[in-house]
């Protein structure tokens, strides 16, 4: 459906096409606009300006809604697995049983790197962080399988390389753990599910194989799963732009990767355990941390707290403070730092500049504590988000150039030095 938008500027007026969405957004489609006004719209942040119509994920930041393909994320975290989820943001539709039997027996084809890819790890410091190898060695996948340099988006050779890349993403992660800890690396054991056989890469050892648990394998289903998609955030919009240009698909997630490593993106999460770590060793009381992160001239900020659109609740974020609760009590584990966290969540309710900025807990804020109590070690957190966010990457990607969007390209407000002429050396 579309109406219009009338837009009045120095005595003429003009007008706009008004799209609505399936969940009735409006949009201003101003792509005429320079061309018609000489004006461009100015919005830093890309706060009000959407990029793209899209049909992978949509959030409704008010209701704190989140749905894939319009399955609520409360349904897919109750009762589907992370591939199962991963193949309906990737395809459009759950998997029937043949369907998710192939896609796990691609998954399982592509678990293993090339051997000379391997050696790449012992290049790097053992104080590498594993977000940047992650996104190194994605670039590098691309070397040793130059048929998927060309992608296309659709039959036998896009579902390839998806897979390859959704597989390859969790080996390169276990490979960069074991071998930052001077661990040796363990192969992908076939016989196992792929939350398994990455807790079985990351933490097997040479006489002791790791015995995944059903509540463990679970909660790594539920993270991933979480973490799938959501629409065009930083690390999503990256992969688009990038992807815009027609870059392969491998360098487009290795900079969507670069993207989330940021604290105020997916480094959050392991910002968060950090914080909570600091506020339990310091013993100083909640207040000081909340008067820390109202303060202007104090670059601290509640890490794990706002949202650019969930201005009610993250369902992600109450979803996980939940299952924490459970998997810690199944595992018999207590987590002080949950504590804290359940403590500073409540004090934030009762105080105005939290409330008043809708600053409430995000997915970032519980996720790190259930990783604790997998047991991923706290570099790892990143890349846990990255393969969580693997198949929304990919998707988006495809769709983009499903929908042949031109090259990404912004426009600007120059604000420097008029022209002025060179001046020779010896007149300076
Ligand atoms: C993710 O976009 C996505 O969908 C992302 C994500 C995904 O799934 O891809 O959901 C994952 O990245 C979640 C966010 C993880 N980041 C953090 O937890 C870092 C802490 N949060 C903030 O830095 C911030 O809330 C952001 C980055 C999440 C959102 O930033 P915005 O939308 O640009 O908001 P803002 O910085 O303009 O803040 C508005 C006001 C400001 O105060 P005033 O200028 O109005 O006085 O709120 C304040 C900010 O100072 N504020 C905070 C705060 N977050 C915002 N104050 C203290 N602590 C915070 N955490």
């Amino acid at each position: 459906m579309s109406d219009k938008a009338t837009l009045n500027v120095e005595g003429k007026s003009y007008e706009f096409d008004v799209f609505t969405g399936s969940e009735n957004e409006k949009c201003i489609d101003t792509q005429n606009l320079r061309a018609e006004t000489g004006y461009i719209t100015m919005d830093p942040g890309f706060g009000n300006t959407g990029s793209c119509y899209s049909s992978i994920t949509y959030v409704d930041g008010a209701k704190g809604i989140l749905r894939y393909r319009g399955y609520p994320i409360e349904e897919l975290a109750e009762k589907a697995i992370f591939i199962e989820t991963a193949y309906l943001v990737l395809y459009g539709e759950l998997p029937n049983k043949e369907q998710l039997k192939s896609f796990s027996d691609r998954l399982k084809e592509h678990a293993p790197l090339h051997t000379n890819l391997e050696h790449h790890f012992s290049g790097f410091p053992k104080s590498a962080p594993p977000m940047a190898i992650l996104s190194a060695m994605l670039n590098l996948i691309s070397c040793f399988h130059p048929e998927v340099l060309e992608v296309p988006t659709t039959g036998e050779q896009f579902d390839r390389t998806a897979s390859l890349l959704l597989s390859k993403v969790r080996t390169i992660a276990a490979f960069a753990y074991r071998m930052a800890a001077g661990k040796p690396i363990n192969h992908p054991n076939p016989n196992l599910t792929y939350c398994g056989n990455f807790l079985h890469m990351m933490f097997s050892d040479p006489y002791q194989e790791y015995k995944v648990t059903p509540i463990i394998d679970k909660a790594l289903n539920l993270f991933l799963i979480l973490h799938a998609d959501h629409e065009q955030n930083c690390s999503t919009s990256t992969v688009r732009v990038v992807g815009s240009s027609r870059a392969n698909l491998f360098s487009s997630v290795a900079a969507g990767v670069c993207a989330l490593w940021g604290p105020l993106h997916g480094g959050a999460n392991a910002a968060v355990i950090t914080m909570l770590e600091d506020i339990k060793k310091s013993g100083r009381p909640l207040t000081y941390y909340l008067e820390k992160a109202k303060d202007k001239d104090d670059p601290f900020r509640l890490m794990g707290f706002g949202h650019r659109v969930y201005k009610n609740f993250d369902p992600r974020s109450l979803i996980l403070k939940k299952r924490v609760h459970d998997v810690l009590e199944a595992l018999k584990v207590q987590d002080s730092l949950l504590d804290i966290a359940l403590e500073l969540e409540d004090a934030t309710l009762s105080d105005d500049y939290f409330v008043s900025r809708n600053l409430y807990p995000n997915v970032d804020f519980y996720s790190g504590i259930l990783l604790r109590a997998i047991g991923i070690p706290l570099n790892m957190y990143t890349v846990m988000f990255a393969i969580g966010r693997m198949p929304g990457w990919i998707a988006n990607w495809k769709e983009m150039h499903d929908h042949n969007l031109r090259i990404s390209r912004p426009r600007q407000i120059y604000t420097g030095k008029t022209t002025r002429h060179f001046i020779p050396m010896a007149e300076r």
